[in-house]
């Protein structure tokens, strides 16, 4: 089928309603009615350091050799700065204080899963994680200072110091997106994958919401 949109709309249109449900379930829904505590937050963070670990591994490992994957890695990178704020949440010791939850290692295999047979579909977890820390990120970081009350040595996760201009760096991003083209497979995939990266976000949340509500 002849589709008109480049492909950064086509995502947006394609994840608007994982978008809205990712919104509303789980922990993130906590979070954005200021129920959520640090050691919930913890966890939550804790949850999606596996994944960033593997995305940005495999990122700088095929960016090397697949044009596909030139964009600005180095700036977007969050992995060291989840160390940084996890260690702060948890005094030094993250590792023995939150759990590794399975949900949070189903995300990361997926991401090891497809980086040397389909590597084109991490930029599906790419848009996905990193357009939405620099857009509802940063809401998120707000309400996070507000309640529980966390402070910016723990938020530094949403602070991209490569970035100076969010609204700039996400249209490039886009453009890039944009020059994969319409209608290719790799576009399909694309998408597909991004689809199936909301939905790991919501089972983690799910399943951090279950964790923190059972104690
Ligand atoms: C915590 C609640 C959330 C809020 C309040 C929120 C809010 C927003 C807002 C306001 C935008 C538009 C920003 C812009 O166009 O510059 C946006 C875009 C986006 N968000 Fe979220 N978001 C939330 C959760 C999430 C989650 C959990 C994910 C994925 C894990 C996500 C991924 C995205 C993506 C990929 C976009 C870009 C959409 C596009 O292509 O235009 N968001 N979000």
């Amino acid at each position: 089928m002849i589709n008109a949109l480049g492909l950064s709309e086509r995502l947006r249109q394609s994840t608007e309603a994982l978008h809205l449900q990712a919104e509303r379930s789980g922990y993130i829904r906590k979070i954005l009615r200021k129920q959520a505590s640090r050691e919930g937050y913890g966890l939550f963070l804790r949850s999606l350091e596996p994944a960033y670990a593997a995305l940005e591994q495999a990122l700088v490992k095929q960016g090397r050799h697949d044009d596909l994957l030139r964009f600005d890695w180095v700036a977007l990178a969050r992995h060291t700065t989840i160390l940084g704020d996890l260690s702060a949440l948890a005094n030094n010791d993250w590792l023995t204080v939150f759990a590794l939850l399975p949900e949070a290692e189903r995300y990361a295999k997926r991401i090891t899963h497809i980086q040397e047979e389909a590597p084109h579909r991490l930029l599906g977890h790419a848009y996905v994680r990193y357009i939405g820390d620099l857009s509802g990120g940063q809401i998120v970081k707000a309400i996070l200072g507000q309640a529980p009350g966390l402070s910016a040595g723990m938020l530094k996760f949403y602070d991209f110091e490569g970035i100076d201009d969010a609204d700039t760096f996400k249209a490039s991003f886009r453009e890039g997106l944009d020059r994969i083209g319409e209608n290719t497979a790799k576009s399909d995939d694309i998408i597909d994958e991004a689809l199936i990266a909301f939905q790991h976000n919501i089972d983690l949340s799910l399943a951090v919401d279950a964790q923190m509500t059972s104690g």
